[in-house]
């Protein structure tokens, strides 16, 4: 069973939510909408997150990904449609419901973490627990565990302004990590990074995935970065998704020309090397004899590795 699904849902802001939510139903575009006052942040999104999987959430600036991620733990109420998580309906929840599922369950990782000044980086780690109400001791065991997973172990006495900005993000990741949420929602979490330590931070998360199998819904608007996590991707555009599938699907069959526009750049290679397929033949035994791409590299060829140039 899945963990996590959104089942229909829209979110519009302005004038006569609900009157544009049928209109949308009907067809009617942004555009038309925007005239008569509306914003349709999401329109209709349909998705199911499995347990340990990772769901990327792909699309320009605008598109709607941050208020899709917003109703997936209740910050946002649709305007239509569902959210069930572990089974469950959110959009019937009472705020101290919501508010318990949130805190224990389900938890978020901003673009920019806000980490608290005046606390040490064990503190700031812990935070979530502390929101949960879990005591002193065995909040800072926790929080330890989760700042070793993240590689900062020895750090948990400094200040937040001894850490450099990838470090920072870290403590983000070992405060959700902290709190075993069974659900991370991670909104452009690695953008405002450094194109190295984003690398860096991308391989420990899918590290840590191997590890731990937590359901993660990752926003991004970097393909390459949406390839490298996703399990499955969704490509959202003007509030609707236009296309959901592996990367090797997406790239190998882009749903419309938006999508096609968006793959062009790929690393196709790699994407395709991930997923063991490759151009011209289903190639998903790399170890068999038989033709070998001729850029591979020889342990592919010998049965080794998955071509991976990344
Ligand atoms: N609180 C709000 N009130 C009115 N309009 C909003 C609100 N929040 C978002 N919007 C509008 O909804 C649309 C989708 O915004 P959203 O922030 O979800 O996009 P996004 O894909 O996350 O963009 P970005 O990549 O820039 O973060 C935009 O047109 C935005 O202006
Ligand atoms: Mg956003």
């Amino acid at each position: 069973m899945s963990l996590l699904e959104a089942d229909h849902l829209f979110k519009v802001f302005g004038k006569h939510p609900d009157d544009a939510v049928e209109r949308l139903r009907s067809g009617a575009g942004r555009e038309e909408l925007r005239e008569d006052g509306a914003t349709a942040a999401v329109v209709d999104a349909c998705f199911e997150v499995g347990e340990g999987e990772i769901f990327v959430i792909m699309g320009l600036s605008g598109s709607g990904k941050s208020t899709l991620l917003r109703m997936l733990n209740g910050l946002a109420e649709p305007t239509a449609g569902r959210v069930l998580f572990d089974g469950q309906e959110l959009t019937a929840l009472n705020g101290r419901e919501l508010r318990s599922v949130r805190s224990h369950r389900i938890s978020m990782v901003f673009q920019h973490f806000a980490l608290f000044p005046h606390r040490t980086v064990l503190e700031n780690a812990g935070y979530g627990l502390e929101q949960q109400g879990v005591d002193r001791g065995e909040r800072d065991r926790r929080a330890a565990e989760a700042l070793e997973l993240v590689g900062l172990g020895e750090w948990k006495d400094s200040w937040p302004d001894e850490l450099s900005g990838g470090m920072q993000q870290r403590v983000g990741l070992a405060r959700a990590l902290a709190t075993d949420a069974d659900l991370l929602l991670m909104d452009e979490s690695f953008s405002a990074l450094d194109p190295l330590i984003r690398r860096e931070m991308q391989e420990q998360l899918l590290q840590l995935q191997q590890q731990l199998r937590k359901s993660i819904v990752f926003i991004t608007h970097d393909l390459n970065e949406a390839m490298r996590l996703g399990d499955r991707i969704a490509v959202m555009r003007d509030g609707r998704i236009v296309q959901q599938g592996t990367p090797a699907e997406i790239v190998l069959a882009p749903a419309d020309d938006y999508v096609a526009a968006f793959v062009e750049d790929v690393d196709r290679d790699r994407v395709l090397g991930r997923a063991a397929v490759r151009p011209g033949g289903p190639g998903a035994d790399r170890g068999a004899a038989g033709e070998v791409p001729q850029q591979a590299p020889r342990d592919a060829a010998a049965g080794g590795k998955a071509v991976n140039r990344g």
